[in-house]
């Protein structure tokens, strides 16, 4: 049974005061049993976040981490340190870093494997861009990416990882995949998964899809069989909407 994972990508938004804010309302508004749900705001509020998500049992998670543990890396965040602040998760390879900071398949796959050394599980972001869509190259770069962030890991470790399908025209947009279109890459990176170790890890690995998520859209993305929660940004930062997604993703009645 994989457990459902919803995270709240802030990406670079909040203050301390308007982070406070969202954890003081979340807090009241959210009872959703067998969901896990995930914050990943920035690194300065990681220290502020880590004392309400404990106390609340959600899971802390970081945007990015460097591949070393330490060193000359000057800016950069060691995996070794989100672990002392008890960050559980950590988003690698988001579209925005890929595209914006030249992240690689080699950088990510890379920062898997230390993120899996520091005990933090790494939620994975693969897919594709309209142009690559609108040319039937969707499963070919889904793959690339996915096969590079997996390349030399044991299947123990793989099933520990979340793969956040988010194609990278969705993100932001408005204008989310369908459902139907989500579940189809989603079956194929189970695919992917299961040809690279076996049925057993394809069955075991959580994906996410991502892009213009919403409480309005997130329970058609859940409906099927392959999704097994979302990545969400925009709609992750209001704290009543949030909670309301979290509610429909599990099936909870929204008023
Ligand atoms: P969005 O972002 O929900 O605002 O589209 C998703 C993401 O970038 O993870």
């Amino acid at each position: 049974m994989r457990t459902p994972i919803i995270a709240a990508n802030w990406k670079m938004n909040k203050t301390s005061a308007e982070a406070e804010d969202f954890f003081s309302r979340f807090g009241n508004l959210l009872e959703v049993a067998g969901v896990e749900v995930v914050i990943c705001p920035p690194f300065p509020l990681l220290g502020l976040a880590a004392e309400h998500c404990r106390r609340m049992s959600l899971r802390l998670g970081a945007q990015n981490m460097h591949w070393e543990t330490e060193g000359a890396y000057t800016g950069e965040v060691s995996p070794l340190l989100l672990r002392d602040l008890g960050v559980q998760y950590v988003i690698l390879g988001h579209s925005e870093r890929r595209q914006h900071f030249g992240e690689t398949d080699q950088n990510v796959s890379r920062k898997v494997k230390a993120a899996l050394a520091a005990d933090l599980t790494p939620i994975v972001c693969v897919g594709e861009m309209l142009p690559q869509r609108q040319a039937g190259q969707t499963m070919a770069v889904v793959g690339e990416q996915l096969t590079s962030a997996l390349h030399n890991l044991d299947p123990s470790q793989v099933r520990r990882m979340v793969i956040a399908y988010e194609p990278v025209w969705a993100i932001g947009s408005g204008l989310p995949a369908t459902p139907d279109d989500a579940e189809a890459v989603a079956l194929q990176i189970r695919k992917i998964i299961g040809d690279l170790f076996s049925l057993k890890v394809a069955r075991d690995t959580r994906i996410q899809y991502g892009g213009s998520v919403n409480p309005e859209n997130i329970a058609g993305f859940m409906a099927g069989t392959e999704i097994d929660g979302a990545l969400v940004g925009g709609a992750s930062l209001d704290a009543a909407g949030f909670a309301r997604l979290v509610k429909a993703a599990m099936g909870v009645r929204v008023p």
